[in-house]
Formats: C-alpha cells, sequence, structure tokens
C-alpha cells in the first residue's frame, strides 16, 4: 500500500479486517515493524478520536509520532501557480516534500469547504499531499472520504453481526450546523465492497453523488428503510445537490428507541462521533443497549492499525 485515502487503495478488505483484529487480540506483536520510524499527523481541523487512535496505533507499532495543527504553523499554499501575495506563506511543494523528510508516513486531515464543490470534490488538499510528498499519505479524513472510520466500521460490523450477511441501513438525521458527506460517502463505498445488505435513507435533496453511491439501494421512507435492519448507521450530512445546504431539519428522522423497537431487527446503533445528542439520537439509544458506538471508536486504534501495519511492511522492504 503506498498511500491509504480511499477503498481503491486496498487489496484484499477480509484480509484487512483480519488484520485488524489479529493485532486487537495481540496489540504488540508487530511493535517490530515501526522501529526507527516516525509518522508525522497533521490536522487542518479538529478531531479527537482520529488523532488519539492514530498516535495509539503508530506508537504501538513501535513508531514514533510528530503531531501538528496546521494552523500552528504557516498558511500553506495550494493553487498552481499563485501569486503569494496575500495570506499563503509556503506553498505545497515546499511544505509537502520538507514534512516528507522528517516523517516517514504523513497523516493529513482536511475538510472540505462546503462552498466550493468542485474543489472539494478533486481533493485538493490531499491529493496535492500525495503529489509532492515522497514518503506515504494515509487520509484522516479527507473532504469527501473518510476512509479509516469506514474501515471501522466494517471490522464492528463484522463483530456484532448475528448473521453472515446482515443489513445495514445508513440514515440520515438532523443536525445544527451544515456537515460534509465525507463520513456518509466513504461508509458507502466500502460497504458496497463488504458482504452486507445496504440501503440509504434520507430526505430528498440529501442524494450523495453517484460515483459515491455506487449500486447502493435508495429508500426515501426512513420506516420502509428500516424494516429488518440488523445495523442502523446515524448520521448528517449537508446536501451534495444544493452544495453545503440545509435542507431540512425535521426531527421526525432523529434516531430514536421506538425505531428500533418497532421498525427494526433489534439493530445496533452506529454513529462515528462526535454525536449532538437529542439532535441526530436520543439519549435513549446512546444510553442503551442498542448503541455500539463505543465499541466502533475503540475500533478506530485497529484500522488505523491494520492500515499502518500494510504500509511499514512496504517501507521495510
Ligand atoms: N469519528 C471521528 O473522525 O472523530 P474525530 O473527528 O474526533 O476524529
Amino acid at each position: 500500500m503506498k498511500h491509504f485515502t480511499s477503498t481503491k487503495d486496498i487489496a484484499d478488505l477480509a484480509a484487512l479486517v483480519a488484520s485488524a483484529r489479529e493485532m486487537k487480540a495481540n496489540p504488540f506483536a508487530y511493535e517490530h515493524l515501526g522501529k526507527n520510524k516516525t509518522m508525522v499527523l497533521l490536522f487542518f481541523n479538529p478531531s479527537l478520536r482520529t488523532r488519539l487512535s492514530t498516535e495509539k496505533a503508530a506508537n504501538t507499532l513501535g513508531m514514533k509520532v510528530i503531531s501538528m495543527n496546521a494552523d500552528s504553523g504557516w498558511v500553506i499554499e495550494f493553487e498552481e501557480g499563485a501569486v503569494m501575495n496575500a495570506g499563503s506563506a509556503e506553498h505545497i511543494k515546499e511544505a509537502a516534500p520538507v514534512i516528507s523528510q522528517y516523517g516517514d508516513i504523513i497523516g493529513v486531515r482536511t475538510f472540505p469547504t462546503l462552498k466550493d464543490r468542485e474543489r472539494d470534490y478533486q481533493e485538493q488538499v490531499i491529493e496535492a499531499f500525495k503529489r509532492y510528498a515522497t514518503v506515504p499519505v494515509v487520509s484522516l479524513e479527507s473532504a469527501t472520504r473518510h476512509p479509516l472510520q469506514s474501515l471501522a466500521d466494517v471490522i464492528t460490523i463484522e463483530e456484532f453481526k448475528q448473521k453472515e450477511r446482515p443489513k445495514v441501513v445508513l440514515s440520515w438525521a438532523p443536525h445544527v450546523r451544515a456537515l460534509p458527506q465525507a463520513v456518509p460517502n466513504s461508509f458507502v463505498e466500502w460497504m458496497n465492497i463488504a458482504n452486507v445488505d445496504l440501503v440509504v435513507t434520507h430526505p430528498e435533496g440529501y442524494e450523495l453523488a453517484d460515483a459515491y453511491m455506487g449500486g447502493a439501494k435508495l429508500e426515501y421512507n426512513q420506516e420502509k428503510a428500516f424494516e429488518g435492519a440488523d445495523f442502523i448507521y446515524g448520521k448528517n450530512w449537508s446536501s451534495y445537490r444544493e452544495y453545503g445546504q440545509i435542507l431540512n431539519q425535521d426531527p421526525n428522522w432523529r434516531i430514536t428507541q421506538h425505531k428500533l423497537d418497532h421498525w427494526t431487527n433489534q439493530a445496533k446503533f452506529m454513529h462515528c462521533l462526535p454525536v449532538r445528542r437529542n439532535v441526530v439520537v436520543d439519549d435513549a439509544v446512546l444510553d442503551g443497549p442498542n448503541s455500539i458506538v463505543i465499541a466502533q471508536a475503540n475500533n478506530r486504534t485497529w484500522a488505523a492499525m491494520a492500515v499502518l501495519r500494510e504500509i511499514l511492511v512496504e517501507l521495510n522492504g
């Protein structure tokens, strides 16, 4: 694995999940792989889980970690041919190769603008790091994808499923702020290559981009979508079509215990976190027996370890 930014970078999902589960059972078995290696984590946006789980994963594999909030450095320019006479002080053409001299792997977190769809969906920041860095680049969430989250989601479903091919529903839920499409885009991409029956449900206007939906089934009626579900993945996202807009805040889309009890197959509740209680999902769900969000967050570490292990094996030759 050279870089890790989407499903396109992995060869075998089942093998990656098996690797994560093996390391979860025996965390320090591959500590030798990261000896004398350093991972640089660069955050253009806030994080709790991704930052801590990736640091833990790198440390457990024997690496050293340098973590930096990008806003504590110089403002980086990403435009080709920019006349840098305004805010930005250094170009990615220098920044990425310089960082590559300090780290053997670079992790980057960058959110979308939610204003310029073309720029966001071209993945200007992560693609520039891939282009100009001389070491592997790992997405810690980019403008349109969150692959380490999605891999953790696949691992979690594998751990909790009661049948070979469970029904998984990705449900839009209301929110007070406009959020990226990265988590739902990525979740659908990964579910489309996992052994699950996926249904996506959301109000009209919240359709995800075709390139990410692939052949996933869409059902606008939440109650119909939830029928027989084994897993409900709650998530808000802003509109792709009317880019970055909030088109609906209907509280009837909130995930409730009543819906889990009466509409599903006693579904487990998943969310990437952070989550706004009693806006996206009720306290009763998060505090009740159906919620697996804490176990899901735990799997962020093992997902990151599986990815870093593959990269380290290649780096070590
Ligand atoms: N789920 C997730 O990526 O959490 P953070 O934003 O806290 O990293």
